[in-house]
């Protein structure tokens, strides 16, 4: 069966799409599997949505795949998570790199080991002139996390209060130099942020789907794209129709 096109304007293709990509764990439990089978599955869809984001024309692509508060679960399960990241790094970066696949990380490194930081950053840095899509891989990331560090490089700066705005802010977030995303994809059916780009998402689309991450496919990513582009934004004024008019 051949694939349904994306039928979206240009003009109307999200150039920033961020995921929550949740629901691992009940998916595994679904299946009388152990979470972290959950994990697996979602990292290999992982896989099938990066290249779906290609393929839509997305420029820039964000997920949440490990939070602050993730180092609070079980163990096994953390060093499982762990475990995924290294093997993604070890197995996928060459084909990510050919792909024109730019890697980059928000978040902090400082809790990974050694050895894994040095593979991440460099995956970054082998993949820093590539510019098919930008992938952020969220890991260790929280977004009040985010702001407190911000906080704390302007006033190590310096920065005079009167100068500190809102485009200086966005400076000093781990997404510096990126949109901020048109559409966050959230997975699992969960109505909550979970601390995820709390600064970059005021004026986000929101797509809230009780498929579970591992089986988001291609299909519902393009319905997902399908409902953005229906979507009329505001950003708190009025809308383009009705501007102008007594309505
Ligand atoms: C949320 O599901 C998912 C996570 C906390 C981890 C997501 C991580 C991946 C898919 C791996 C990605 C890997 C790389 C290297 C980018 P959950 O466990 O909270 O699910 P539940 O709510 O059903 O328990």
């Amino acid at each position: 069966m051949t694939d349904t096109p994306l039928n979206v304007p240009v003009d109307k293709i999200p150039r920033h799409v961020a995921i929550i990509m949740d629901g691992n764990g009940r998916w595994a439990n679904q299946r009388g599997l152990p979470r972290l089978a959950g994990h697996k599955a979602g990292t290999e869809n992982l896989r099938r949505v990066i290249r779906a984001t290609v393929e839509f024309g997305v420029k820039y692509l964000t997920i949440y795949a490990f939070s602050t508060e993730n180092w609070g679960r079980p163990p096994e399960e953390v060093h499982g998570l762990l475990g995924i990241l290294q093997d993604v790094i070890d197995r996928e970066l060459n084909e990510l790199n050919q792909e024109g696949v730019q890697l980059r990380h928000i978040g902090r490194l400082e809790r990974l080991s050694p050895s894994l930081q040095a593979r991440v950053l460099k995956a970054i840095d082998l993949t820093r002139n590539n510019d098919r899509l930008i992938l952020n891989i969220a890991w260790n990331y929280g977004g009040r996390d985010e702001i407190v560090c911000a906080i704390q490089k302007i006033i190590k700066d310096g920065i005079a209060p009167d100068d500190v705005t809102d485009s200086l802010v966005g400076k000093y977030m781990f997404t510096a130099g990126a949109p901020d995303p048109d559409l966050v994809i959230r997975t699992s059916g969960e109505l909550r942020v979970s601390n995820f780009l709390i600064w970059q998402t005021a004026y986000s689309e929101w797509y809230v789907t009780p498929t579970f991450w591992p089986d988001f496919d291609r299909e519902e990513y393009r319905r997902a794209l399908e409902a953005f582009a229906q979507r009329d934004r505001r950003y708190g004024k009025v809308s383009s129709e009705l501007e102008g008019s007594n309505a």
